[in-house]
């Protein structure tokens, strides 16, 4: 499907799942599906940019993932440190957030974090927004505290609170999905930005996330391009974004 009509997703966001599967189908430790899981996360995030879409969120790390072995915890923590700054790219001149709660982190993640922001704070073509130690409830909460923290202070009138004025108090500001893929076949959004995803189009492929390729993301673009936006009104025509 490739026409003028094709409707390019101004916001993707990915929940990248089923990187323990990938690793327990071929008999290898879950941690090994991680690895590959970022180095898909590292080649598809230029293949996306370079479609045209402008904000790329991805969960990467949940709040509620702490759960799990600390072995996978650590060996996660430790791949994390180590790579973000791969995805640093010259070419896509994508800015690098990270939006999540930043207490509960060891000083070298938060190192990790601050290095790959600073770096890439002045880039302009993209946003890449990565949610690690995130939970779409923790964003709406702590988002509220300022809110009420800037109305005492004087900053906000609450007569002013619209839908826009609260998206800029999430975090990062990060405005409404498009696109919400969640690759492994689960059908659940588990507490992924939920405020921004009130009138996302939901896709769940059952790929696995280490073998999501740049022609899944195409499949992905053709679906989005096969479905109604209407956002409540009675608008029949197709009209997307
Ligand atoms: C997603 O893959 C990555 C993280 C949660 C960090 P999983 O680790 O959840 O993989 P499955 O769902 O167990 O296969
Ligand atoms: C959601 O996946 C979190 C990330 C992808 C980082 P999970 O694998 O943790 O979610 P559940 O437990 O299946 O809901
Ligand atoms: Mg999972």
């Amino acid at each position: 499907m490739l026409d003028n009509d094709y409707k390019i997703p101004s916001h993707v966001a990915i929940i990248l799942d089923g990187n323990g599967r990938w690793a327990t189908k071929r008999g290898l430790k879950r941690s090994m599906g991680h690895k590959e899981g970022f180095e898909t996360l590292k080649n598809i995030s230029n293949y996306i940019f370079s479609k045209g879409v402008k904000i790329l969120s991805v969960f990467a790390f949940s709040t509620e993932n702490f759960k799990r072995d600390k072995e996978e915890v650590d060996y996660l923590m430790n791949l994390f440190i180590k790579n973000f700054k791969k995805l640093i790219n010259k070419k896509n001149d994508a800015k690098i957030v990270f939006s999540g709660r930043r207490d509960n982190l060891s000083k070298e993640i938060l190192d990790a974090i601050e290095e790959t922001e600073e770096k890439t704070k002045n880039n302009k073509s993209h946003i890449f927004n990565i949610c690690f130690n995130y939970g779409g409830r923790a964003d709406i909460i702590d988002a509220t505290k300022k809110i009420v923290d800037d109305c005492q202070k004087g900053k906000l009138d609450i007569n002013n609170l619209t839908e826009d004025v609260y998206t800029q108090y999430l975090y990062n500001g990060i405005p409404d999905i498009d696109l919400l893929i969640r690759t492994s076949g689960e059908v659940r959004i588990s507490n992924f930005m939920l405020y921004q995803a009130a009138y996302a189009e939901m896709y769940f492929p059952s790929t696995l996330f280490p073998d999501f390729s740049n022609d899944d993301f195409d499949l992905a673009l053709d679906v989005y391009n096969k479905r109604n936006r209407r956002f409540g009104g009675i608008n029949y025509e197709k009209k997307n974004n």
